[in-house]
């Protein structure tokens, strides 16, 4: 059976992931699309409803990106948020003028049509998220105006025999109230789709499909210990067992304890039916990071080396015909942007992997989940909540949160250093879901007096960030008195530090990582 769908036609708004996330959480399944994508390959898909995102371009621009006209004629319900309701509007006949000012932010939402498909049961009087500069004048035949603003005559309208709907505010960002909502009424009731997608039927149908593709072949996957290779570990392992070959390249850089939890749950007697093949490979990769100090030719040797252990392995292996890759959906959505920018940090996967092998092919099981589904996929497959709930963790592992060269007891002290940190947040049940917390070790070393003694140690950095999405972040304000208790454990617990420091600076201008 073809699963219920609805396609988000991309305009180049920055909100496309907010769009598709908040429709998965209705538990209705939805991809988004280049606005490119050509008719037929939009009826392929057979799409319950549409809905065009944002962007940053007028209509009336040389280059402003449009659908195919046809879109209109497919027969399905389409909405059209910001720059999707301006083109819709323009493409059916209605008027889009330039304001003379933008209005960006909050503005009063002031619902005309309180039985309006997508208002009903709403507060007449609510609030929304604005940012635009056109917008539109005249509604296009056939629609009526639903919504207004003080400053923007139509902030919705609808034509609801046809399907239409559009709203020049953004109902996907949470400074709008009632935009879930607003987002829920859309793909449940307007475009009538059920409650198709949830993660036990997602299970069953990736187990089916992945024996039929698989047969009696053998897959390889890199795991890493992070959430994604970890639950594609888990899903694999349902479906073909030991047939799944994971190889855990243990390069002495995870975090205290960290090797041995994966080994602890994916080794003998983890509970995982699939082939364990960890590596021991901690002298080589210090010995090949011995006197490096440059943080991208630190990255660069970590991949290089990572790439060849797992490459050893696999040749070691034998015929392997499948590899496997937690690629999830976020990285397939970036990906597919192109955009160019300059090079900050060489970031590096467990699992961007080697050339020189061959495989008959590429299994990617999560490639369309979000990572919240990630997490939802792996508690049902019985990973651990700590392992599900795990926090970003770089691919260069704690290399990157040493500055200058490592060496295994700077590893050893941000290790300590780290899990003092982390047993502190928890004891003061600070909630480490929406940001990261750690400890990263300066390459200052410094005078100090302990007992009757001077000494001269290093300095460790505590950074503790609250971010959404990662690109930027702002400092965390952890209670002083964490601070100071995690600082007074840290002193008093690891040899060889005599100074913590708490790390105040956002991204940007900081990175989140020190390296
Ligand atoms: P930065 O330091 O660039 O980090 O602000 C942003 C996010 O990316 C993570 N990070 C990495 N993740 N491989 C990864 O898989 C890497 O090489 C890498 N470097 C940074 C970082 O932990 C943060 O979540």
């Amino acid at each position: 059976m073809k699963r219920e769908m609805i396609v988000i036609l991309d305009f180049g708004g920055q909100y496309k992931q907010l769009i598709a996330r908040r429709v998965r959480a209705c538990r209705v399944y939805c991809e988004i699309r280049p606005c490119t994508t050509p008719l037929e390959e939009l009826r392929a898909l057979a799409p319950r409803g549409v809905i065009l995102t944002g962007g940053p371009n007028s209509v009336y621009a040389a280059d402003a990106p449009a659908c195919d006209p046809g879109l209109f004629s497919l027969g399905v319900p389409i909405l059209g948020i910001c720059y999707g309701a301006q083109l819709m509007a323009h493409m059916l006949g209605g008027r889009v003028v330039s304001a003379q000012t933008s209005e960006y932010g909050h503005a009063k939402l002031c619902i005309d049509r309180p039985d309006a498909a997508l208002f009903q049961r709403m507060p007449r009087e609510t609030s929304c998220w604005m940012s635009h500069r056109d917008q539109i004048a005249a509604v296009p035949p056939g629609f009526c105006v639903t919504a207004h603003t003080p400053a923007c005559p139509v902030a919705a309208m609808e034509d609801e025999k046809r399907g239409f709907y559009a709203l020049q505010f953004h109902p996907e960002v949470l400074h709008t109230p009632e935009g879930a909502d607003m987002l829920r009424r859309f793909v449940r009731e307007v475009c009538g789709c059920g409650e198709t997608w949830v993660m036990d039927s997602y299970i069953e149908e990736q187990v089916a499909a992945l024996r039929a593709r698989v047969g009696s072949g053998r897959v390889l996957l890199a795991l890493s210990g992070g959430v994604d290779s970890s639950v594609a570990a888990a899903l694999l392992s349902k479906a073909i067992g030991r047939q799944l070959i994971c190889v855990f390249v243990d390069h002495g850089l995870m975090r205290k304890g960290e090797a041995d939890r994966v080994k602890a749950t994916f080794g003998p007697g983890g509970g995982f039916d699939l082939t364990f093949r960890p590596v021991d490979a901690r002298e080589r990769f210090f010995a090949a990071l011995s006197g490096v100090t440059d943080p991208e030719r630190k990255r660069r040797i970590i991949g290089e080396q990572f790439i060849r252990v797992f490459e050893a392995e696999a040749r070691a292996l034998g015929q392997i015909d499948f590899l496997a890759q937690g690629t999830i959906y976020p990285d397939v959505v970036e990906s597919g942007t192109g955009s160019a920018g300059a090079v900050i940090k060489s970031h590096h996967n467990v699992g961007g992997l080697p050339k020189n092998l061959s495989f008959s092919g590429l299994i990617e099981p999560l490639r369309p989940l979000f990572k919240d589904e990630v997490r939802d996929l792996g508690r049902k497959l019985g990973l651990p909540e700590t392992l599900v709930r795990r926090q970003p963790f770089p691919g260069p592992g704690l290399a990157v949160r040493i500055v200058g060269e490592v060496t295994p007891d700077k590893v050893r002290l941000v290790q300590e250093t780290d899990a003092i940190f982390q047993e502190e947040l928890r004891r003061f049940d600070v909630d480490t879901g929406s940001g990261q917390f750690f400890a990263a070790l300066s390459n200052l070393r410094s005078v100090g007096v302990m007992g009757d003694g001077r000494t001269y140690d290093y300095a460790v950095v505590l950074r503790a960030v609250q971010t959404d999405d990662f690109m930027t972040a702002t400092a965390a304000r952890l209670p002083y008195e964490l601070l100071d208790s995690a600082m007074n454990r840290i002193i008093n617990e690891v040899s060889g530090v005599n100074r913590v420091l708490y790390d105040l600076t956002s991204k940007p201008p900081a990175t989140i990582e020190l390296e």
